[in-house]
């Protein structure tokens, strides 16, 4: 159920209106011609936020303060606890909780998956690239050792080629929605406060002014993420 209902969320609030319902209530207007596709999506998206919440409910029934978190709910409730104490919750409520729960899925699954396999992909188009990177594990990690998020600080080489793969394959080709906070003079253009406006990061990444020479020719399945051709299965199904 839960991934049924985050499968029709991300295909829904895809579609250009919802996008464009995002942006203004104008165009939420517009929705019902076009076959209620925003409507559908908030709907879909209340049944993941109260299946979060009961899940939430259900750890609070079962939870044990004093010992090892099951998982990341226990955890961020220990720390609420923690902090109840001190009197200082801050941001740490149980909606926070909800959204950071449902960001694993709706935020961080498709596109860690995504950016993964891109990744195989273009190692296999720079052989010399992945050769360097395995020379530096080996020097560096080595057989032994399990390698965790906390060695990446010696891992220049490898840091250096996953950056470099954000950069180059896009697997964002429409970014989120931002507010301008303030008015902002960009070159001969103003922007004035409260403009929504959407930066492409196509536009700086690959301005062959700043970066020239070519790329792989490598197709993209287009989507709300896209996804390098090759690779037909994903996380979460598009079509
Ligand atoms: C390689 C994997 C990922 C990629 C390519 C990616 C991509 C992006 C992009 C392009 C944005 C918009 C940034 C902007 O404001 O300009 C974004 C925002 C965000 N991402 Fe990710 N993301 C990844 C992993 C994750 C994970 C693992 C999580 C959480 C578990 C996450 C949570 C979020 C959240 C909460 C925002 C909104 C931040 C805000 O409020 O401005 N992302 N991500």
């Amino acid at each position: 159920m839960f991934k049924e209902n985050l499968d029709a969320v991300t295909r829904l609030v895809g579609t250009p209106i919802s996008f464009l319902a995002e942006i203004s209530l104008q165009f939420k207007k517009l929705d019902s011609l076009f076959g209620n596709k925003y409507k559908q999506a908030v709907e879909k998206n209340d049944k993941i936020i109260a299946y979060l919440q009961n899940e939430i409910s259900r750890h609070k029934q079962t939870i044990d303060y004093e010992n090892e978190p099951r998982d990341f709910i226990d955890a961020y409730l220990q720390e609420m606890k923690r902090r109840e104490k001190m009197n200082n919750l801050e941001e740490f409520t149980e909606k926070q909780l909800t959204i950071a729960a449902y960001d694993f899925f709706a935020a961080g699954l498709d596109t860690t998956a995504t950016t993964c396999r891109a990744f195989i992909l273009y190692i296999l188009y720079y052989p010399e690239v992945q050769s360097k990177i395995h020379e530096e594990m080996d020097n560096i990690i080595g057989k032994e050792h399990i390698i965790t998020t906390s060695d990446q600080v010696r891992l220049p080489y490898l840091t250096a080629a996953m950056q470099e793969l954000q950069r180059v394959a896009v697997l964002m080709p429409m970014n989120i929605h931002h507010i301008v906070l303030e008015d902002v003079q960009m070159g001969k253009n103003k922007v004035p406060k409260g403009t929504i406006v959407i930066p492409q990061f196509q536009s700086v990444h690959q301005d062959p002014d700043i970066y020239p020479g070519k790329m792989p020719t490598i197709k993209y399945t287009t989507g709300l993420i896209r996804a390098p051709e090759p690779f037909k299965c994903r996380a979460i199904p598009r079509n």
